[in-house]
């Protein structure tokens, strides 16, 4: 990565939402190590992410993570270059705890402290593997609070195309499997249960999917799927089934229509997708097929890092550590639930 430079090494720390995650990248040998700690089991009880846990959680585990992963790898705490953190967007109180501790650690070693947007990790993911995608690119950014087409001409350079105006695609899987009675978070379970499914047993909206623009809207896909569970005497498993393949293949066909529509009106002929729903498998392979049919390429994070992880902040990190970029020493911690994308423009 820095070719003739003395390597460098960031760790990552991710606590927007309820996954606990560290990592450590080395400018020269790449991803050295990560770990995730998902929280579902402490919100399932509950339907749905409960702030305040997710916080106290947060707490309890980083910094044991941190120490467990330096001690795995074999590294010392004095051997890092800086700690990259994800200071937005997400759940303020989340943000807050692996702020703190981002700003504390490296103000203590001495080295600088990263203030990484959260979507810009998940578009970066994809350089994790070892085909990383090309420049200029249109992103779909399909995550739990997200729905996105960006244009990236190079990496910090984002353009929106368009976005949900409600419900992100992952908050519909979510909303969606909830009602067929699945437990949170519902999204791969609707998948699973969509396998076996019928297609076209069952027909939902495309909600905005003739519609001339990039935009998207997600929330209209729960009430019909509210009505059409109303509509059921009795919902067997079959059923179930094939409501779930509905919802999917909705939500799927909206995607691919408009991340074609966007490199149409682009001009672009790469497609990089990224988020939680990138893990999505009937989204990879509708996408795979049409994009070559149309002759463009597309792009997926490996599974791993579809869904929050801090592989992808701490690369975020060392991108910036590296270009020289972001690089401040004000000891403030810093949270931002809201922070739009294009602020970064402006680095
Ligand atoms: O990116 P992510 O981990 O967190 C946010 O930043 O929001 O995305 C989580 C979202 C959830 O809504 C989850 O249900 C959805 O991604 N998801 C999936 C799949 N795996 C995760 N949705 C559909 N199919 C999947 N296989
Ligand atoms: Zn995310």
């Amino acid at each position: 990565m820095t070719s003739g430079e003395k390597p460098r090494l960031v760790l990552g720390i991710e606590s927007s939402c309820d996954e606990s995650a560290v990592a450590v990248m080395d400018s020269e040998r790449g991803l050295l190590g990560h770990r995730v700690f998902s929280q579902i089991e402490l919100h399932r009880a509950h339907g749905g992410v409960v702030p305040e846990l997710a916080s106290r959680d947060h707490i309890r585990r980083l910094l044991p993570m941190i120490e467990q992963l330096l001690a795995d790898l074999g590294l010392a705490r004095g051997e890092l270059d800086a700690v990259a953190y994800t200071a937005g967007p997400g759940l303020v109180g989340a943000l807050l705890t692996g702020a703190a501790l981002g700003e504390a650690l490296a103000f203590a070693l001495g080295i600088p402290a990263l203030r990484i947007h959260h979507l810009e990790g998940h578009l970066l993911a994809s350089e994790l593997t070892r085909e990383p995608p090309p420049y200029p690119h249109v992103a779909l950014l399909v995550s739990g609070g997200h729905t996105l087409l960006i244009e990236v001409a190079a990496r910090g350079h984002y353009q929106l195309l368009g976005a949900s105006r409600d419900d992100a695609a992952g908050e519909a899987f979510d909303k969606c499997a909830k009602l067929l009675g699945l437990s949170y978070p519902g999204g791969p379970q609707l998948a699973a249960l969509a396998e076996r499914g019928r297609a076209g047993a069952c027909v939902l909206p495309r909600p905005m999917l003739h519609q001339d623009n990039l935009e998207f809207s997600f929330a209209g896909l729960k009430t019909a799927v509210r009505q059409a569970i109303l509509n059921e005497p009795e919902l067997g498993d079959e059923r179930r089934a094939d409501i779930a393949r509905a919802v999917q293949d909705a939500i799927v066909e909206v995607l691919v229509g408009k991340s074609k529509r966007a490199l149409e009106l682009t001009g672009l002929s790469c497609l990089v997708v990224s988020g939680g729903v990138s893990a999505n498998a009937e989204l990879r392979s509708v996408l795979a097929t049409e994009l070559a049919a149309m002759g463009a390429s597309c792009y997926f994070p490996s599974l791993e890092f579809c869904t929050d992880n801090a592989a992808m902040i701490a690369l975020t990190g060392l991108l910036r550590l590296t270009s020289g970029e972001g690089l401040c020493s004000d000891l403030a911690i810093v949270a931002r639930p809201r922070w739009p994308l294009e602020e970064l423009n402006t680095r």
